[in-house]
C-alpha cells in the first residue's frame, strides 16, 4: 500500500509537461506563465508554446516561440472597432482564433515542436483551450498523454459546458453583456440566446473550420476534435465565486480565479519572484514618483491590446484636462509620446499594474475592464472606473458596478466633465472603496492560494492518468438532453394534444347534443 503510494508520488516528481498557450493576448500569457512557474517550483519541466518571448533563462522553463504574431497588422480589437452587436461580438473572438491559427501553423516555432524526435514524450499536456482548437492535433502528435485544459478567460459557458456543466443560462450572465446574476425576464431571453448561439456557432462553424485548417497541415486522418475534447481530464479556470457571481460547478472544473496575483506590499518590491529584469527596472524608475505622490495615485490603462495612443486628439485632450484638475498623480499607460503633459500625469508604454495597485497610495483604477485587471483591482481593494469595449469587459464592468465598487463610462461619452465627475465621485464617496475592500478581504480569506490548487490538480491528473471518474453524465449527452429541452417539448406537446382532445370531445358532445335535440323536436 505504502509502496504503491510511493510509486504514485514518484511518477509526479519532475514530470515533463507541454504547455500549449497560443492565445496572443498578454493577459492570457501572464496567467499561463504564472501556472507554469507554479509547476516549475515543484520540479517539473515545462515547455511552453507561446507568442511571448522570454528574454531570460529560467531553469526548467523552455519557451518555443510562435514568432512574428505581433508584426501582423491586427485590427480585431482597436479603439474604433467596437462591436455594438452582442451576437456579432461572439464572432470577433473566433475570428481572432482562425487568424492566429493560420499564423501559428506556419511558424518556425511550431515546426520546431513538430520536429521533436518521434519517440519524445510528454507526461502531460496543459492547453489553454479558450480558442485555437487547430492545435489540438499536437496532443495526438505526442501520443495522447493526459490533458489538462485551462482558460484564463474566467469561465465562458461554452467551455464549462464542454466539461458537462449545465448551462445555468438563467443566472450565469453572458460575458459580453452588462447583465448581473439576477436578470429580468427580457435579459434572461437575451442571455439564453447568446449562450446558445455561441454553443451552436462554435460546434457547427468554428470547430469544422479549425479542423479543416488542421487537416491542411497534418493530413486528413487526424483525430476528431470532439473526441479530443471529450478526453480532456479537467478544466482549470480563472473563475472564483467571490470575484465572479456564484455558480454551480462539476468536480472536473477547478476554480482557480486570480492564481496569477501575488500579494505586493509596496513598491518597488517585485511581486513575482520570477519577474523579468525589465519589470524590475520599471519599478525602480517609478519608485521616486510613487514616493513623491503625496495626494495618492490613479492608474489609467486600457489593457494590453487597446492602444491609448489610437485615441483621437480631442478625446485625449479631454482626458488630460480632467486629469490636470486633480491633485493626485496619474499613471497612464500610453504607447507613444505626448507634448505638454500636465505636471501630475506620468505616461509609460507599460506599467506594472499589479504592483502599483498593491501600493497603499493607490486610490483608483481606470480600466477597460479586462478580466485580469478587474481581478487585480478586487484583490487589492481598489475602486474602478470601467470603460468597457468588447467581450468580457462588459460583464466585468457590470459585476463591479452592480456591487457599487465601480462606475461605468462609455468611451463615446467621455468628456472632461464626465470623467472628472466620475473620478471625484469615486474618490469622495467612501462607499466604493469600502465595498471593494470588503470583497478583497473575503477573497483573501481562503483555504489555499489558487495557484497551489491549480498545481495540485495538474499533479492529480499526472498521478491518476485521467480524471474521467469526475465527469457528470451530461458530458456524454446532447445539450438538449442535458437541459431536458426534449422532455419539456414532449410534455408541452402532450399537454397540447390533451387540450385538443378535450376540446374535440367537448365540441363533439355539443354537436351530438344539438343533433339529438333537433331530431327529437
Ligand atoms: C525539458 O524540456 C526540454 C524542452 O522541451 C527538453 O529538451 C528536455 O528534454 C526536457 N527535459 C526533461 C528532463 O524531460
Ligand atoms: C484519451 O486519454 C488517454 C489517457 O489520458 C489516452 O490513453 C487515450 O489514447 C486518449 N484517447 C483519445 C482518443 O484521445
Amino acid at each position: 500500500m505504502y509502496i504503491a503510494l510511493f510509486l504514485l508520488l514518484q511518477t509526479v516528481l519532475g514530470a515533463n509537461i507541454l504547455h500549449i498557450a497560443p492565445v496572443g493576448s498578454p493577459s492570457h500569457h501572464i496567467w499561463n506563465r504564472a501556472l507554469a512557474f507554479g509547476l516549475i517550483k515543484k520540479g517539473h519541466n515545462v515547455t511552453m508554446l507561446s507568442h511571448f518571448e522570454e528574454k531570460e533563462k529560467f531553469k526548467n522553463f523552455h519557451i518555443i516561440l510562435l514568432e512574428g504574431f505581433f508584426d501582423k497588422t491586427y485590427e480585431f480589437f482597436s479603439i474604433d472597432s467596437v462591436q455594438p452587436n452582442k451576437f456579432l461580438d461572439i464572432k470577433t473572438v473566433y475570428d481572432l482564433s482562425l487568424f492566429s491559427c493560420e499564423h501559428d501553423l506556419d511558424t518556425q516555432g511550431f515546426k520546431t515542436l513538430m520536429n521533436y524526435p518521434k519517440d519524445f514524450t510528454f507526461d502531460l499536456i496543459i492547453m489553454d483551450i479558450t480558442i485555437q482548437q487547430c492545435l489540438y492535433t499536437l496532443i495526438e502528435r505526442f501520443k495522447n498523454p493526459p490533458v489538462v485544459a485551462v482558460t484564463p478567460f474566467l469561465l465562458p459557458p461554452v467551455l464549462s459546458h464542454l466539461f458537462g456543466n449545465p448551462l445555468q443560462a438563467a443566472y450565469m450572465p453572458y460575458y459580453n453583456t452588462l447583465h448581473i446574476d439576477r436578470m429580468s425576464f427580457l435579459q434572461r431571453i437575451t442571455n439564453f440566446l447568446l449562450i446558445h448561439s455561441e454553443i451552436l456557432y462554435r460546434k457547427y462553424i468554428v470547430i469544422p473550420a479549425e479542423s479543416k485548417l488542421a487537416k491542411k497541415h497534418f493530413g486528413k486522418n487526424i483525430q476528431s476534435f470532439d473526441e479530443i475534447e471529450r478526453n480532456m481530464s479537467i478544466l482549470i479556470s480563472n473563475y472564483d465565486p467571490i470575484l465572479c457571481f456564484p455558480l454551480a460547478l462539476p468536480p472536473n472544473i477547478i476554480p482557480a480565479g486570480g492564481l496569477h496575483i501575488d500579494s505586493v506590499k509596496s513598491l518597488p518590491n517585485v511581486s513575482n519572484k520570477h519577474a523579468i529584469s525589465y519589470i524590475i527596472q520599471i519599478l525602480q524608475d517609478l519608485k521616486t514618483i510613487v514616493e513623491n505622490a503625496k495626494e495618492g495615485l490613479i492608474i489609467f490603462t486600457l489593457g494590453s491590446y487597446l492602444r491609448s495612443d489610437q485615441m483621437s486628439v480631442s478625446k485625449r485632450t479631454a482626458i488630460l484636462n480632467a486629469f490636470a484638475k486633480l491633485p493626485q498623480t496619474v499613471f497612464w499607460k500610453f504607447e507613444s509620446e505626448i507634448d505638454d503633459l500636465p505636471k501630475n500625469v506620468i505616461i509609460r508604454k507599460w506599467l506594472p499594474q499589479n504592483d502599483i495597485l498593491g501600493d497603499p497610495k493607490t486610490k483608483l483604477l481606470i480600466t477597460h475592464g479586462g478580466g485580469l485587471s478587474t481581478q487585480e483591482a478586487m484583490y487589492h481593494g481598489i475602486p474602478v472606473i470601467a470603460i468597457p469595449f468588447n467581450t468580457d469587459q462588459h460583464s466585468n464592468a457590470g459585476k463591479l458596478a452592480s456591487r457599487s465598487m465601480a462606475k461605468i463610462l462609455n468611451y463615446e461619452d467621455i468628456t472632461t466633465d464626465s470623467l472628472y465627475l466620475a473620478i471625484t465621485e469615486i474618490l469622495n464617496n467612501p462607499m466604493y472603496s469600502r465595498n471593494i475592500k470588503q470583497l478583497s478581504q473575503r477573497y483573501k480569506d481562503r483555504e489555499e492560494h489558487p495557484l497551489n490548487k491549480a498545481v495540485f490538480w495538474v499533479e492529480y491528473v499526472l498521478r491518476h492518468g485521467s480524471a474521467n471518474f469526475f465527469n457528470l453524465a451530461s458530458r456524454d449527452m446532447y445539450t438538449y438532453q442535458a437541459a431536458s429541452y426534449d422532455v419539456i417539448m414532449v410534455l408541452l406537446m402532450g399537454l397540447y394534444l390533451l387540450y385538443s382532445l378535450i376540446s374535440f370531445i367537448l365540441t363533439s358532445c355539443k354537436f351530438i347534443y344539438h343533433t339529438v335535440y333537433l331530431i327529437s323536436t
